[in-house]
């Protein structure tokens, strides 16, 4: 199956902290990764890091096996202008939606398509309506995000995302702001896109989510990858004491046999 991101080795230190400490990933089109680790792991700087949000501070990472950067004396080298081209090929919903209030859901889900992609307003209002379709909120195109519950205007974001055609799309524990009975029907949105062949790395810590829907479950531990597989095999039976003592603070959910 084709590779859209590898990530080799890649580190990133914050002045003397080291966070990542040698990440290595390839996704394969159409996985769902799911990214487990206690807080302070380094979840959110990797997330960050493949879509440049955070420049690496070591490490490759590559898109469709073409690699961003340029390397000069063992170095890597950004220009501005290719990040910006990525990260309009790579979509990232986080935990707070970030909706512009003073706009309809549609004119939210058409802005970056008219900004930064170019497209026509009647271009950009057709994906805008088709997305807001997959995400079952067609009838919200016109309201304002003020009138939405939480978890439509996390589906909005997730159609945002998606308008921009991404090749990957990135979640960033997307569910963890929002009231328990809304989170369900975020997850089903995504376990939705997942069945449709979405390549996905997803952070949470539904542990439902990565084992029902992810194709593979990273377990991050200290800035490295401590564990990795199936879902059934990895949290089912965890190889390390790190990871069973993770997965023991999650005891609410309950595997099935
Ligand atoms: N911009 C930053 N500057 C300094 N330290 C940071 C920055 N971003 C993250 N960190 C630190 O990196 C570590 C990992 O953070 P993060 O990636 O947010 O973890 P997680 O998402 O797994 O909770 C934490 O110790 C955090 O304080
Ligand atoms: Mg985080």
């Amino acid at each position: 199956m084709s590779e859209i991101v590898r990530i080799e080795n890649l580190h990133k230190s914050f002045d003397k902290l080291d966070v990542l400490k040698g990440i290595d990933l390839s996704v394969s089109a159409g996985e769902t990764i799911v990214l487990l680790g206690s807080s302070g792991s380094g979840k959110s700087t990797m997330l960050r890091c493949v879509n440049f949000m955070e420049v690496p501070s070591d490490g490759r990472i590559y898109l469709h096996g073409d690699l961003i950067g340029s390397e000069q004396n063992g170095r890597m080298n950004y220009r501005e202008s290719e990040l910006c081209t990525l990260r309009t090929r790579i979509g990232m919903v986080f935990q707070h939606f970030n909706l512009f209030p003073h706009m309809t859901v549609e004119q939210n889900v058409m802005e970056g398509q008219l900004t930064v992609l170019k497209r026509s307003q009647t271009e950009a209002r057709d994906k805008a309506r088709a997305q807001l379709e997959r995400v079952g909120l067609a009838d919200k195109a016109l309201e304002y995000p003020a009138r939405l519950s939480g978890g439509q205007k996390q589906r909005v974001a997730i159609a945002r995302a998606l308008a921009m055609d991404p090749d990957v799309m990135l979640f960033d524990e997307v569910t963890s702001a929002l009231d328990p009975e809304l989170v369900g029907e975020v997850l089903k949105t995504m376990r939705q896109l997942a069945e449709e062949g979405m390549t996905m790395l997803v952070v949470t810590h539904e542990l439902g989510f990565a084992y029902h829907v992810a194709n593979r479950v990273l377990f991050l531990s200290d800035g490295a990858i401590l564990e990795q597989g199936e879902p059934q095999q990895v949290l089912k039976a965890p190889k390390t004491k790190r990871m069973r003592e993770f997965l023991d603070g999650h005891s609410l959910f309950k595997l099935p046999d």
